[in-house]
C-alpha cells in the first residue's frame, strides 16, 4: 500500500470507513442535550436549561474549568443504573456506526457518588452497556475509573476503595478534571495501590498542566498513556524522552480548540507531534460538548493540517498499539485497515 491517491474527498471517505480504535473518551461527555432532557425530566432534576437550544448556546467555554462546571451539571442527570446503562450503550452504538471497533472510555464516579448514586448503579449499568456492546455490535472495550484530581488524593483513595469489589470488571484508572495546582505527584499512593492490583495507568497531563506534569505522570504514577499531553512541545528534552520511549499521547483537537488549549486546528499541534515521532493518537474526549465524535475529529484535522493517507495510516497505527489490547487484536486491526483500504482503492480507481 503506497498510500490512496487522489482527491480530500476520497480520503475523508476512507477516513469514515476505517476501523478504528478510541482511547480518550469520557462517558459523562457523550450526553446529548436531548438526552439530558429527557433524563432530567424522567429523574425530576431540575437542569435550569428551558430547551437544547438553550443548551446548546451555553456550550461556549473559555476555558477548562468553565467546561467542566457545565458538564458536572449535565452529570447531574445520571441517577439510575438504567441512566448509565443507556449513556454506554448509546455512545457504542455511535460508536459502531461510525467503524469504531475499539474503545477505552473513562467514567468520573465521584461526580456521581458525591450526589449520592450509588457506586455500583455507576458500574453496573456502564459494565452491563458495554458488554452488551462488545456481544451485539462487536464493539471491544476497557473501562478506566477516572479521580477528579481537584478533589484531592484522599477523596481518590476512598473512591478506589470504593472500587474494591468491582476491580475484576475495571480495567483501569486514570486522573481528570481542573489540571492546574493539582499535581501528578499528590496521587502517588493511589496510582501505586492500583498497579499492584494489575490495573492499567493513564493520566491526563500537559493540557492546562505544564510539562512538568507529564514528567510527574510518568516518573511517580508510572502511567502508560498520557491524555493530551500536547504542552509537551514546551520541553524538547522531554519530547524526546516520549518519542524514544513510545509513550502514546491521547490527542483530542477538537476539545483543545474548544477549550482554548490551542488557538485553532490549523495551529494545532497535532502535524509537529507526527513530525517529532511521537505515538499520538486522534481522539474525541467529550463529543457531545465539543462539536464532534471521532470520525469529526478525524476529518477537522486532516483538513486544517492537510494530512496525507500516510499520516492517517501513522495515526490509525499508534492507536492500535496504544490500546490495552493483545497482539493478535493489534494484527488483526492493521489488516482489517489495510483491506479497508485497498478495498477503497479497487472500488475507486
Ligand atoms: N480534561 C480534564 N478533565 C476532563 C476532561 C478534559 O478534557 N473532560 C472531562 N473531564
Ligand atoms: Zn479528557
Amino acid at each position: 500500500m503506497t498510500g490512496l491517491r487522489g482527491t480530500p474527498e476520497r480520503l475523508d471517505a476512507f477516513i469514515s470507513a476505517m476501523p478504528k480504535v478510541e482511547l480518550h473518551l469520557h462517558l459523562e461527555g457523550t450526553l446529548e442535550p436531548e438526552m439530558l432532557l429527557r433524563l432530567a425530566e424522567r429523574n425530576r432534576v431540575e437542569v435550569g436549561f428551558a430547551d437544547v437550544h438553550a443548551l446548546r448556546a451555553a456550550y461556549r467555554f473559555s476555558d477548562l474549568r468553565s467546561f467542566l462546571d457545565l458538564y458536572y451539571r449535565g452529570t447531574e442527570v445520571l441517577v439510575t443504573e438504567q441512566d448509565f446503562f443507556e449513556l454506554t450503550l448509546t455512545y457504542l452504538e455511535r460508536a459502531d456506526a461510525m467503524a469504531i471497533r475499539h474503545a477505552e472510555v473513562f467514567f468520573d464516579p465521584q461526580s456521581h457518588t458525591r450526589r449520592g448514586v450509588p457506586f455500583g448503579a455507576v458500574l453496573e449499568g456502564v459494565r452491563a452497556a458495554l458488554d452488551e456492546g462488545e456481544r451485539r455490535l462487536g464493539v471491544t472495550s476497557r473501562l478506566i475509573m477516572c479521580f477528579l484530581r481537584d478533589l484531592g488524593p484522599e477523596a481518590a483513595a476512598a473512591t478506589f476503595a470504593e472500587a474494591g469489589p468491582y476491580l475484576d470488571v475495571i480495567d483501569g484508572i486514570g486522573l481528570d478534571s481542573a489540571e492546574v495546582g493539582y499535581p501528578p505527584a499528590l496521587f502517588q499512593e493511589t496510582f501505586e495501590a492500583a498497579r499492584a492490583n494489575g490495573l492499567h495507568a493513564v493520566a491526563h497531563a500537559g493540557e492546562e498542566g505544564p510539562p512538568a506534569y507529564i514528567e510527574q505522570a510518568l516518573d511517580l504514577l508510572k502511567v502508560e498513556r498520557i491524555d493530551h499531553g500536547v504542552r509537551c512541545l514546551e520541553d524538547p528534552r522531554l519530547v524526546g524522552r516520549l518519542a524514544r520511549d513510545r509513550i502514546p499521547l491521547t490527542v483530542c483537537p477538537l476539545s483543545n480548540v474548544r477549550l482554548g488549549v490551542v488557538p485553532s486546528l490549523e495551529q494545532h499541534a497535532l502535524r509537529r507531534m507526527l513530525a517529532a515521532g511521537l505515538c499520538v493518537t486522534v481522539n474525541s474526549d467529550d463529543p457531545a460538548y465539543f462539536g464532534g465524535y471521532l470520525t469529526e475529529n478525524f476529518l477537522a484535522v486532516r483538513r486544517a493540517l492537510d494530512l496525507s493517507f500516510n499520516d492517517i495510516r501513522t495515526l490509525a497505527a499508534d492507536s492500535y498499539s496504544a490500546a490495552f489490547i493483545d497482539e493478535s487484536r493489534r494484527r488483526r486491526l492493521l489488516a482489517e485497515f489495510d483491506e479497508a483500504a485497498s478495498g477503497y482503492t479497487l472500488d475507486h480507481p
